[in-house]
């Protein structure tokens, strides 16, 4: 397997230059800070609709998801986060199971689940928090054998940062890690108003700017790049053919940048104009979420979404 180090020279010495294939680079320290503030930003609408979904539906998802009332349960998550909005599954999953609950956050950032491990204990003690730093692209998650329902929530829309191939590549994952019956809660975007989705990540303040910005400042201080900010500017657009929104840095001149390593030096050269997509935001139809879910092993039971259907969260089974 190549090293993270060659594959990210690669993809930046590649015509188009493309980093969407390593998103999970955003998320060291700094970058799980700045997506804090992202959630916060107002024309981030995502978090808010989907964290309203699970304020009126959480019993609901929980009652629906266990499937039997006599289910016991335990619930796992994909990039948790900090786990502010898991919190509303977990305290109706505590009113469900009427008892302690034991929860899986697996994430690769070891800030963002110190936080929720920490929250988590002071307002949910009767959660048993069991984090796992793991990047679930790359390493293989391992939930421990159990006689109930496992949920595997993934949330965040974050299959939207993912390829179809990556995205196929860990449901499947998931599925591997059930039994007959499990469930998995996935939160979907759907695809809507462009205007509306390239504002989503273009706010007035400039924090998804800087998320992008702060890979470059990542590549700086961890992989010996010496790129200098102020000669890119940040360019979101949305590609109809993908039904992506792109997130690009774009190069303000003809440039080098240097990397020096432990395997010596090498040069990239930006022509003025040229860009690198940092992440792609995939948006998704029903049907393609459904196929998605279907050539993976699941099948869609339920849908709740806001009021404008913009998004979709979706409780699928392993059957
Ligand atoms: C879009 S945020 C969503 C956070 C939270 N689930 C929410 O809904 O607000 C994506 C989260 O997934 C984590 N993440 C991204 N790629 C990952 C990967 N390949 N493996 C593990 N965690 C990843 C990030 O660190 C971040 O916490």
């Amino acid at each position: 397997m190549m090293s993270v180090a060659k594959e990210i020279f690669t993809s930046l010495s590649d015509r188009p230059k493309n980093l969407s294939n390593l998103q999970w680079l955003h998320y060291d320290d700094e970058g799980s800070i700045i997506f804090e503030k992202i959630v916060l930003q107002d024309e981030y609408y995502i978090t808010r609709s989907e964290r309203r979904i699970f304020e009126l539906n959480s019993d609901d998802i929980i009652v629906k998801a266990a499937g039997d009332e006599k289910n016991r349960l335990r619930i796992a998550e994909l990039g948790s986060g900090t786990a502010t909005k898991t919190g509303i599954l977990l305290r109706a999953a505590l009113k469900y199971q009427r008892g302690p609950i034991t929860y899986f956050p697996i994430d690769v950032s070891t800030t963002a689940l110190d936080e929720a491990q920490s929250s988590l204990n002071y307002l949910l003690p009767d959660v048993c928090v069991m984090p796992q730093v793991k990047n679930y692209v790359t390493d293989d998650f391992i939930l421990p054998s159990f006689d109930g329902c496992t949920l595997v929530i993934y949330i965040g829309v974050s299959i939207g940062n993912s390829s179809k191939e990556e995205a196929k590549n860990i449901l499947h994952h998931v599925y591997e890690q059930l039994k007959v019956g499990d469930a998995l809660l996935l939160s979907v975007d759907m695809c809507h108003d462009p205007s509306v989705l390239l504002s989503t990540y273009n706010d007035k303040n400039g924090v998804v700017a800087d998320f992008q910005f702060n890979v470059l400042r990542r590549l700086n201080r961890e992989f010996g790049y010496n790129f200098n900010l102020d000669q890119f500017r940040y360019q979101p657009i949305w590609n109809e053919h993908k039904s992506s929104v792109e997130q690009h840095l774009q190069s303000l001149c003809s440039q080098q940048v240097k990397c020096i390593d432990q395997f010596g030096e090498k040069t990239l050269h930006f022509d003025k104009g040229e860009t690198i997509n940092m992440i792609d935001s995939y948006k998704f139809s029903i049907e393609e979420i459904n196929m998605l879910l279907n050539i993976t092993g699941f099948t869609i039971e339920h849908i709740w979404n806001d009021e404008h259907k913009w998004i979709n969260v979706i409780l699928a089974r392993k059957l």
